[in-house]
């Protein structure tokens, strides 16, 4: 057995944040419980003392591409997965738009029995909502979910479409998959590089309107209203996006959101290399910074506030990166023809936590949307250290200051736009059912 003992266990699953020790079982969790290792425990099992550090559920993010199959110079399933557990992320959702798409049982079957090969973060696909992700044919879901996919989605773009999105949600609930979207109305988006506003204006690029995100996620909301389905909203950027799954909520609808801590770190300024007050002290980029460039794009602070307010009430119940792997030189060009994508595998603990000494979002709640809140989206059993849960934990060096240096992440990609932040907090031991996968600094 392993015993963590004595650490600030924050487990908002079962509402527990006070001093516990945690009894690791071979592949699940024991117990956790108020006395501390005892004496003769110590003889016989491996404990750890974790005083001072804090104890959580390992993280789940519900959003990340790992690029393999296909372009695995800029990630593989293993690097990702590696980088996964060094930020305390236990479990990642692989996105299908990979080459080929994961829109068939063959792909899906390789991208999780290569995570399990791995054997660091546990690997989920997602497999497509379209053939090819080309927005025309629905994909074979009932195959998808068969070989282990936890939703679909056509990540990357949109489902134009508003029929076939139809018939995917009411494909979608006889099997009770959530329905993934990234929502952007192309004709709204179309050759925007950046947020639609007065710092597009300044620095002459074109702009993407909210509207092009708002729109479709008030479309996908109705749709999913009048089918009976379950959609999931994927990094929500825009104010009105979270006005709208509010109010789907409060009527019903079954709905989930996730906000990416780009979107509740940066605004559209970070494009003119500069950062909101709340990021005062850290280094201010480039103007033009291509790190700056992702899909939805970085907003206005009046959305950055709106999403944080919506990860405080509940309108979002899932922080996830949508780490996006790109080469540096695929990102060393003019800015209008950077690909879209961030990395962010190994900055979202310390991002969130940087929110939460901001005082713009409570811990507890911090830790929720972080672990159980994303579990739950997609009915994964994770996120909870409950008696029997699957052993996943990782301990936290809250007070721990660093600098990011995207040259020692275990990515293989080092497209971060935190390059020399000094950030704090971080995981020192990581455990993936049971097994020790990544320790600070060994
Ligand atoms: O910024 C993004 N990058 N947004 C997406 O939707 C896709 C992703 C990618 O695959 O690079
Ligand atoms: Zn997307």
């Amino acid at each position: 057995m392993i015993i963590l003992d004595s650490g600030r266990v924050i487990d908002p699953a079962n509402r527990i944040d006070g001093t516990r020790t945690v009894l690791i079982d071979g592949d699940h969790i024991r117990e956790v419980r108020e006395q501390p290792a005892t004496p003769a425990e110590k003889l016989v099992h491996h404990v750890i003392d974790c005083r001072g550090r804090w104890v959580l559920p390992g993280l789940v993010d519900l959003h990340v591409h790992l690029r393999e199959p296909g372009e695995e110079g800029k990630e593989t399933i293993a690097t990702g997965a590696r980088a996964a557990v060094a930020g305390g992320v236990t479990t990642v959702v692989a996105m299908p738009n990979t080459k080929p798409v994961c829109d068939s049982a063959a792909v899906a079957r390789f991208v999780a029995a290569r995570g399990r090969e791995a054997g660091f973060a546990r690997v989920i696909p997602a497999g497509a909502i379209t053939r090819g992700s080309l927005g025309e044919q629905l994909a074979d879901m009932a195959e998808l979910k068969e070989a282990g996919c936890a939703c679909v989605t056509d990540d990357g773009r949109p489902v134009m479409s508003a029929g076939v999105m139809r018939r995917a949600l009411e494909y979608a609930r006889d099997l009770d998959l959530p329905v993934m979207v990234h929502a952007e109305d192309l004709t709204l988006s179309a050759g925007g590089a950046m947020n639609e506003g007065p710092v597009a204006t300044r620095l002459g690029l074109s702009g993407v309107p909210a509207a092009a995100e708002v729109a479709m996620v008030q479309r996908d909301l109705l749709l999913a209203e009048t089918v009976g389905s379950r959609l999931h909203v994927a990094h929500v950027s825009a104010k009105g996006s979270v006005r709208a799954i509010r109010e789907a909520k409060a009527r019903g609808v079954r709905v989930t959101a996730e906000a990416a801590p780009h979107h509740f770190t940066l605004t559209d300024d970070a494009v003119a290399g500069v950062l909101p007050t709340s990021a005062a002290g850290q280094p201010a980029g480039e103007p033009y910074d291509t790190h700056a460039k992702m899909s939805p794009p970085l907003r206005a602070e009046s959305d950055r506030q709106a999403i944080i307010a919506g990860l405080s009430d509940g309108t979002i119940e899932a922080i996830a990166t949508d780490h996006a792997p790109h080469g540096a030189l695929d990102k060393q060009v003019e800015f209008v023809h950077a690909p879209n994508g961030v990395i962010g595998l190994e900055t979202s603990l310390a991002l969130t936590l940087a929110l939460v000494r901001a005082g713009e979002l409570p811990l507890g709640r911090a830790v929720e949307r972080l672990t159980v809140g994303p579990a739950r989206c997609f009915d994964l059993p994770y996120g909870t250290l409950a008696a029997g849960a699957p052993a996943d934990v990782v301990v936290v060096d809250a007070e721990k200051e660093w600098k990011v240096d995207p040259q020692r992440f275990y990515s293989r990609s080092r497209n971060s736009p935190f390059s020399g932040w000094t950030l704090r907090g971080k995981a020192v031991r990581t455990f993936v059912a049971g097994k020790l996968v990544h320790e600070e600094g060994k």
